[in-house]
């Protein structure tokens, strides 16, 4: 073996071992202290309303909706589906009875539009589901019905998005204080561990080392990318500031759109994760996706993005420069010296964030599964509220 084939194999080793910790670890360690079989269900419906902050909290809360809820269905429709409905995402899949595969809350969801649906049909809805616009009857069929709205858009691009008028009942976006809380994570993180970092010696000579793709326009985006390209290349295939055609990577031709980005994202050991507004909580799959591809996210967005990161060092940022040419510099430097770049990819053998877990587990992904638990929570919450009085 060369040497850079043992570094690989120790590499390989460490990860694997590392992985299959901590496979046995969460299932050994699971964050449920609530021993629902003995305690007392006063106390567990009052823990029920109690918002959860962190990871283990947000499992609890869902653990003990499956418990009250056993197998009682959630239906809901989807009366408003916009690109969600449209766009083939990575998501929980459904069985042919329509329930939801991987959900504790056995789960009913049906595309039809607000004309579409019969009476019975509007009657025995649990709830109503919008992607960013309402679609909703004047009147609810009956009391406990909740209209739900989602939304993964920034205030500043869809105010329209964010219900300010309390139409909704249930509100699933990705500002942390919402209802259900929901990022851009559109996989099962735990396979980022496997992902090999981008092999920074095989960069070719003249070759860009940072890649950037977007289509919308910003000022941020115009002004920045110009200036960094007057200190070092960079390869932009969107309609921002482009310079490269994506056929100089026939292996990414051929592919879905979102596929075909992240095939061009991965050859490049940097990619400019530059979202179009800085809005607490706002990151899309712009820094989501990098984790996923071996590559280094740098970094322009929400204010609060460094603490939701998996681990302080998975990423750059943009804003610990003093300007385009100290980053350029940085950037350069961390490509000539493997041991440094090497130290962006660490924490995929590491204990990752709490606050990570959290927005992965409340992730793009799963969303379904977690909006029928709250569906199903406030049933039962309204529920006991009704056998007290
Ligand atoms: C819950 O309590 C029951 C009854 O005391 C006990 O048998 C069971 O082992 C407990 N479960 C856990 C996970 O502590
Ligand atoms: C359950 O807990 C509530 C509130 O802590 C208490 O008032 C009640 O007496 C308890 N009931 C039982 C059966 O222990
Ligand atoms: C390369 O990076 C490592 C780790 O950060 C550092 O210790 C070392 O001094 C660097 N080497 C050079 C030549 O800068
Ligand atoms: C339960 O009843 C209380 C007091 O009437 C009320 O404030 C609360 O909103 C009700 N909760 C639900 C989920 O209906």
């Amino acid at each position: 073996m060369s040497r850079h084939e043992k570094i690989l194999f120790i590499f390989c080793a460490i990860y694997a071992f590392v992985l299959f910790s901590i496979i046995i670890e969460t299932s050994v360690h699971e964050y449920i202290n609530t021993n629902t079989t003995t305690a007392n269900t006063t106390e567990l419906i009052s823990k029920l309303k109690i918002k959860p902050t962190n990871f283990a909290e947000w499992k609890q809360r869902h653990y003990m909706t499956g418990y009250f809820n056993k197998d009682r269905k959630v239906r809901i429709y989807i009366t408003e589906g916009d690109w969600y409905i449209r766009d083939d995402l990575p998501r929980l899949r459904y069985k042919h009875d329509e329930t939801l595969t991987i959900c504790d809350i056995p789960c009913i969801w049906t595309v039809k539009s607000l004309n579409d649906l019969t009476s019975e049909e509007l009657k025995n809805a649990d709830a109503l589901f919008c992607v960013n616009q309402p679609s909703l009857p004047k009147k609810k069929a009956w009391k406990g019905q909740k209209f739900i709205q989602y939304t993964l858009e920034p205030k500043i691009h869809c105010p329209q998005c964010h219900d300010k008028n309390h139409i909704f009942d249930i509100r699933a976006t990705h500002d942390a204080s919402s209802d259900i809380p929901t990022s851009y994570v559109r996989m099962d993180s735990t396979r980022w561990r496997l992902v090999p970092p981008f092999d920074v010696k095989k960069l070719s000579k003249n070759s860009p080392f940072i890649s950037f793709i977007a289509s919308h326009w910003t000022e941020f985006r115009e002004n920045f990318i110009s200036s960094i390209e007057t200190h070092i290349p960079v390869a932009s295939f969107g309609s921002v500031r482009h310079n490269t055609d994506s056929n100089i990577h026939p292996e990414c031709g051929g592919l879905s759109l979102f596929d075909s980005k992240n095939c061009l994202i991965s050859k490049y050991p940097f990619y400019f994760s530059i979202e179009n507004s800085q809005e607490k909580d706002y990151s899309t799959e712009k820094l989501w996706d990098t984790f996923n591809l071996g590559v280094v996210p740098v970094i322009w967005g929400a204010p609060n993005t460094r603490s939701y990161l998996p681990h302080p060092k998975s990423a750059i940022f943009i804003e610990d420069f003093k300007d385009a040419k100290a980053l350029a510099d940085y950037l350069k430097y961390l490509v000539k010296n493997e041991t440094a770049y090497l130290e962006y990819h660490k924490w995929r053998t590491m204990k990752l964030s709490d606050e990570f877990e959290k927005r992965s587990y409340l992730s793009m992904y799963n969303l379904e599964c977690n909006v029928c638990r709250e569906v199903a929570r406030l049933r039962i919450l309204e529920e006991y509220n009704n056998t007290d009085t």
